[in-house]
Order: structure tokens, then sequence, then C-alpha cells
């Protein structure tokens, strides 16, 4: 008889966004005529930049004719966006990582996901809380995380490090002993940052621990400020204890397209072992390639033009965000995130589900509860800024509107 993984078993439902779906289903059955505004998605709504569309076009015309078809392409990237990739990520922020430390993937997702696959059951996995819900589920589903304690929302053998207003959204280093540390900066949900010297603790710590850091630099193209690293390689030492996660979605629109990339450096060793040759192994054994046409248009976006046009999109977004921001301060509340990130956090008068029912009810707003991302998430409430410009800022007033 065929045995099933029983860890899905324990896996409790996804229960956040269909909640979320649910709930503003109700409420649209009952009031057709409401326009409601969406500002609890984490996706981009603006369209590809023209340099990556035009790249793309190029490609799709290449792959018609005999001479520049290609089939399987290298599973870890053609070299041409593996280079641009490390130009422009990582030596231009003095970084240095080469090109056979990169592997272009089809998703962040998908790359924070699988990379449990290198990594034996029995290591103690460390994430923040709230918590992007990839890192916990997918370690569940390996067996890493133990039992699900449902009157805790918690997994046994999960270390939680809570980031609240209380620590000012800075992890603080782990008690007990830990293997693995999901660190995502930007960070979703909370939209906040670590500054470079904060994560120099963490990279102290890991290296002193033999524990290996999983950065999620997803939001890095939203970094306005200085002081906060891109990538975790400009902290020294980085280099063998951290595996960092990229991605066009946020950056470039590519939500659509897929294609991110992981960097796994070649002096990452543990127990013996090049990680990066064991992903190498992972990589080309169960994934194929990102498509030619869809590499060429990543490869677009570091081209001048590319670059031009995507910071502008960006601007846009942070526009949205500056006005979220600067909305729900007006109304009185306490706002997190927003300035290095499109993910805007504020603290509720009322528990996170009764606040967002009152915003979806009364103000016509869809947000996402911070009790979905996480226990200490409760009292909080995420707003995206990938919204329609006119929409963030009738949202904002209805937001006021309802808050006098
Ligand atoms: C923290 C974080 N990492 C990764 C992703 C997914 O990235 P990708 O579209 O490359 O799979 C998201 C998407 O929302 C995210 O919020």
């Amino acid at each position: 008889m065929a045995k099933i993984n029983e860890n899905y078993s324990k896996l409790p439902g996804s229960y956040l966004f269909a909640e979320i779906a649910r709930r503003v289903a109700a409420f649209s059955a009952e009031n057709p005529d409401v326009k409601l505004i969406k500002l609890g998605i984490g996706d981009v709504t603006w369209p590809l930049a023209p340099a990556v569309i035009e790249a793309m076009h190029k490609a799709v015309d290449e792959m018609g004719r005999k001479e520049t078809f290609r089939g399987y392409g290298p599973e870890q990237g053609y070299d041409f966006l593996r280079n641009a990739i490390v130009a422009h990520d990582f030596k231009a922020r003095g970084a240095e990582i080469t090109a056979d430390e990169i592997f272009v993937s089809d998703g962040a997702k998908s790359d924070c996901g699988n990379i449990g696959d290198i990594f034996s059951a029995d290591n103690v996995v460390a994430v923040c809380d709230p918590v992007y819900p990839v890192y916990v589920d997918t370690n569940a589903m390996a067996g890493r995380a133990g039992e699900y304690l449902s009157e805790l929302e918690k997994w046994s053998n999960i270390y939680y490090m809570p980031t609240t207003s209380e620590n000012s959204f800075v992890p603080e280093l782990p008690k007990t002993h830990v293997d693995l540390i999901y660190l995502c900066f930007p960070n979703n949900p909370t939209g906040t940052t670590l500054t470079k010297d904060q994560l120099r603790q963490w990279v102290d710590y890991a290296n002193e621990h033999d524990a290996v850091i999983l950065f999620d630099a997803a939001y890095e193209a939203f970094i306005t400020e200085d002081d906060v690293p891109h990538t975790i390689y400009e902290i020294p030492g980085a280099e063998t204890c951290a595996i960092e996660f990229h991605s066009f979605s946020k950056t470039a629109g590519f939500t659509g397209n897929r294609c991110a990339y992981t960097v796994v450096p070649k002096a990452l060793i543990r127990q013996g072992q090049s990680l990066n040759g064991m992903w190498n192994r992972r990589h080309t054994t169960k994934f194929n390639g990102v498509p030619y046409v869809v590499q060429r248009g990543a490869e677009a976006v570091y081209s001048e033009e590319g670059m031009q046009q995507v910071r502008q999109t960006i601007a846009f977004y942070q526009e949205n965000a500056r006005v979220i921001r600067e909305g729900l301060k007006e109304a009185g509340l306490e706002v997190y995130g927003g300035v290095n990130s499109p993910y805007i956090w504020f603290k509720t008068p009322t528990d996170s589900w009764s606040f967002f029912d009152r915003l979806l009810k009364e103000a016509h707003v869809v947000t996402t509860p911070g009790a979905g991302f996480g226990p200490s998430g409760e009292g909080y409430i995420r707003v995206t800024a990938f919204g329609d410009a006119e929409d963030t800022k009738e949202a904002v007033r209805r937001i006021l509107d309802l808050l006098k």
C-alpha cells in the first residue's frame, strides 16, 4: 500500500486568504452595489516594463527560427542572466558573489520551500512571528515542525521570534539552539527592515553557531534608506552562513512571468559538504530551467531603459505607500513599514479580525488581518501599496472618515 506523507494531515487549513475571500464574498453578495477597494493583495498591478516586453518579443522570434531556436537551457540559468545579476545586484554593492553561485528559478516561493531538501529533517527552524507562511508550512510538510498546537497556533518544534512594536520589529537572537533561521527583510508582512548593524549580529550569530540563515530579499527593490542592506552579502561573513532568495516578481512585475534566483555561496560548507554543490544537485535533478523568453525579459530589467522603467513603477508603488502611511497616521493609528517596503502594518484599536470586518463593512476597504500571519500578528493589519493610485487615495479617505 502506498503510504502518504502524514505531515500533510497535520497542516491547518490555508485559513487566511480563504477566510478573507469568504467574508468579502458574503459582504458583496449582500451589498452588490458597494465598490470595495482591495488593499489586501500582495500582487503587483502595473504591466511589465516596455524594455522587458521588447526583449521577450525578440526572444519569441528567436524561438520561431531554426537557427536561433533553443530547447532545454542550463538548469541554473543562462550565463547572460546570471552575469547581469552578479554585476548589478552584487558587484555594484560590493558583494563578492560569482555567477556559479546564482541559481535562476521560477520563484522565490518555490525556492524558499524547496531549500529544505538539502537539510536534515531534525534541524531546528527559527522564524519571525508574524511570518510569510511558506517558511512554516514547507517545514511542516518536511516533518521539521513537530506537532501543530492549535490553541497556540504554533508548531511544537519551530522556534518563533516575535517581531512586534515592543522590540521595534527586530527579532531577538535565539535563546536556545536553532539551526536554520529564516529572515525576510524588508519584511512581509510588517514592512520593516534591519539595518546593516542589526543584520551583522545575525551573521555573527549564525557563523558562531554553525547555523544557516535563509535570507528572503524579495522586496529589496523597495529599499530607500542607505543603512538597509539590499543583500545579506553586504555583511562580512555572510558567505559562510547565508543562502539568499531574490525575485523579479515585486522588483519588475514578474508575478505572472515567473523568474527568481537563489544565491548559495561556495564558501557555505556544513558537515564538510558544499551547500552550493548540494543545491546544484537538487536544482539540476528536480528543475529544468526558466523559459528562455522569460530569462531574456529578466535580463532586460538590468538594461539602462529597463532599470529606469522599473524604477518608475516602484516609485509609483512607493508613492502609494507614502499616501497610506501618512493617511493612517493622520487617522491616529500607530503605523509601521511602508518606507522601504510596499507593505504598511498598523496597530488596530480592536482585535485584527474585528477591525478587518469594520474596514470591510463600514469603509469598504479590504485589508489583511495580522493574526493570519502568526500569533504575534494579532492586533495589527497589513495594507499593500500595489493598488491603483486613485483607489489608494480613496481608501485612505474612507478610513479617515471612519475613524474621525
Ligand atoms: C516574502 C516573500 N517571499 C517570496 C515571495 C514569492 O516570490 P515569487 O513570486 O518569486 O515566488 C513572496 C510573495 O508574495 C513574499 O512575500
